[in-house]
């Protein structure tokens, strides 16, 4: 379920019998002129335009599931509200386009009366206080659903702020479909699901919790993604096809690798939502990182094996590093200050991991993963990368899957020996912990679900089932009432 928006006083007050004295659903209705000169109705002046373009006006381009989108029908001039047509491509409104769509849509507003007012109305079930028909359908079941609460919200004079709290969410995007899965860690449960975007790929959160991340490789897009209402807010285009993405710490700009030769990464900022700058690496991207730390980006090229380290200051690649292979999945050791000790890297065609220094920027070890006696291998499918999915969770141990025997092993960051290991299922992939390091999240992608592991004991508590072939996934904070 999507959590409920506001507090449940409000939505008592929302649903109280005291609004009796309904003005006649007619006094919202349009002046009917479709004229350029027609002057802004009185509704606008009380109607607070921020809030309609941040909150409200998002809501008329999202798709939802059995149901056209609100613009498919307003745009090209369905009834009488009419939205501004967005051109071919963008997805997201001018703010002059904006004050256009705040007007139309304000004819349709009893401010301060949000159960007499026929954009609420209209879509909302009959069964929920909604009015018997609506050309376009219903949208909202009840006057619960959090859209309809936004614009409630909007209606009358409250700021939708009251969202002040973050938790911790498992976003697990399925490679062969059109879903993401959002899992509360909590109670191992999917809670939500994003569902307007095929082949999504990387995900990454803003910080504080404002916004979910995902490179989208059917549109070549960053979708930025409500955690409220689950919808894309935004598209931001990219310059070639994506693969992963990451954030920095303070969540100012969003790297996203470029798959599509030359492959370069792209620079996302956050706020203003737009791709700033193309910065040229050696090779495709495949996975993208910034340190722990927040001062490095570092990227890794399938095709040409070559680690790109940038300098997120600059932007500009300060170091690169060839390697034997393809560079797969890598995740960062930490020095006491928090600066970066070693890259841990996965690579094409080799079963283990490979260890570079940072400092000396050159590889000091690698070693393969043990064969577990009885384990059925696989061969078929693993595309080139028989470990896939890497990371540290508690400062002290790394961990790393084989898709050949659907293990993850467990090593000591001090010697590097094996600590334990664990059947985690089919072609398992990326994987994430949560944020107190205790449990380990697992893509496993040949069993549409997601593989739960506790990282003291490395014993699987739960598996979750998810969309199709769930590979790449994130521990992202989002906010909740
Ligand atoms: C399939 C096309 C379609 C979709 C999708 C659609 N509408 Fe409509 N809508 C109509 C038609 C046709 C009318 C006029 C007939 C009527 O009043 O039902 C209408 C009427 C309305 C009205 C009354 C004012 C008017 O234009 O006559 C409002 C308000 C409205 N829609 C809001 C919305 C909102 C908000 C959404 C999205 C949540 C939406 N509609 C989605 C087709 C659509």
């Amino acid at each position: 379920m999507i959590p409920a928006m506001f507090s449940a006083a409000l939505a008592a007050q929302l649903l109280a019998p005291s609004t009796a004295s309904l003005p006649a659903l007619r006094t919202s209705q349009p002046a009917q002129s479709q004229g350029t000169a027609a002057a802004p109705p009185p509704q606008a002046a009380q109607l607070d335009f921020e809030v309609y373009r941040t909150f409200v006006e998002p809501l008329f381009t999202v798709k939802r599931n059995g149901n056209a989108r609100c613009i498919d029908c307003h745009a090209p001039g369905a009834g009488t509200l009419r939205l501004q047509v967005l051109p071919e491509g963008r997805y997201t409104w001018t703010e002059a386009e904006s004050r256009k769509n705040f007007e139309a849509v304000a004819r349709f507003v009893v401010p301060g009366t949000p159960r007499a007012s026929r954009l609420l109305r209209h879509p909302l079930a009959r069964t929920a206080g909604g009015d018997a028909f609506h050309g376009g359908g219903k949208h909202w079941a009840s006057q619960d659903d959090p859209e309809w609460q936004t614009i409630a919200a909007w209606v009358s004079g409250a700021k939708p702020k009251l969202y002040t709290r973050t938790a911790p969410r498992i976003v697990q995007t399925n490679s062969a479909g059109d879903t993401t899965d959002v899992i509360d860690p909590a109670t191992n449960t999917v809670v939500g699901r994003i569902q307007d975007i095929v082949i999504p790929h990387g995900v990454t959160g803003a910080p504080d919790g404002s916004h979910i991340y995902i490179t989208n490789e059917h549109l070549s897009t960053v979708d930025v993604v409500n955690p409220i209402t689950l919808r894309v807010d935004h598209r931001i285009p990219l310059t070639g096809r994506p693969n992963n993405l990451t954030i920095t710490p303070d969540g100012k700009k969003v790297y996203a690798g470029i798959a599509q030769s030359p492959g370069a990464l792209n620079v996302i900022d956050t706020a203003t939502m737009t791709n700033v700058k193309t910065i040229p690496v050696n090779g495709s991207v495949h996975n993208v990182y910034v340190t722990p730390d927040g001062k490095f980006t570092v990227s890794g090229s399938v095709a040409t094996g070559v680690i790109s380290v940038v300098d997120t200051t600059t932007d500009d690649v300060v170091w690169t590093l060839k390697m034997s292979s393809g560079i797969r999945p890598m995740t960062f050791e930490t020095n006491a200050d928090g600066s970066t000790k070693r890259i841990f890297v996965q690579l094409s065609d080799y079963h283990g991991v490979a260890v570079v220094d940072w400092a000396t920027r050159k590889e000091v070890t690698r070693w393969e993963h043990a064969v577990v006696p009885g384990a059925e291998l696989h061969s078929d499918g693993l595309q080139a990368a028989p470990a896939h999915g890497l990371g540290i969770p508690d400062g002290k141990h790394l961990w790393s899957t084989s898709k050949v025997n659907g293990y993850a092993y467990v090593y000591n960051l001090s010697d590097l020996k094996e600590a334990g290991r664990v059947f985690v299922g089919q072609h398992p992939e990326w994987f994430t912990f949560t944020p107190d390091g205790k449990t380990a999240y697992i893509a496993a992608a040949g069993d549409n679900s997601v593989t739960v592991v506790d990282v003291a004991t490395v014993k699987v508590t739960a598996h979750i089932p998810v969309g199709q072939v769930p590979k790449r996934n994130g521990t992202v904070m989002v906010l909740v009432p």
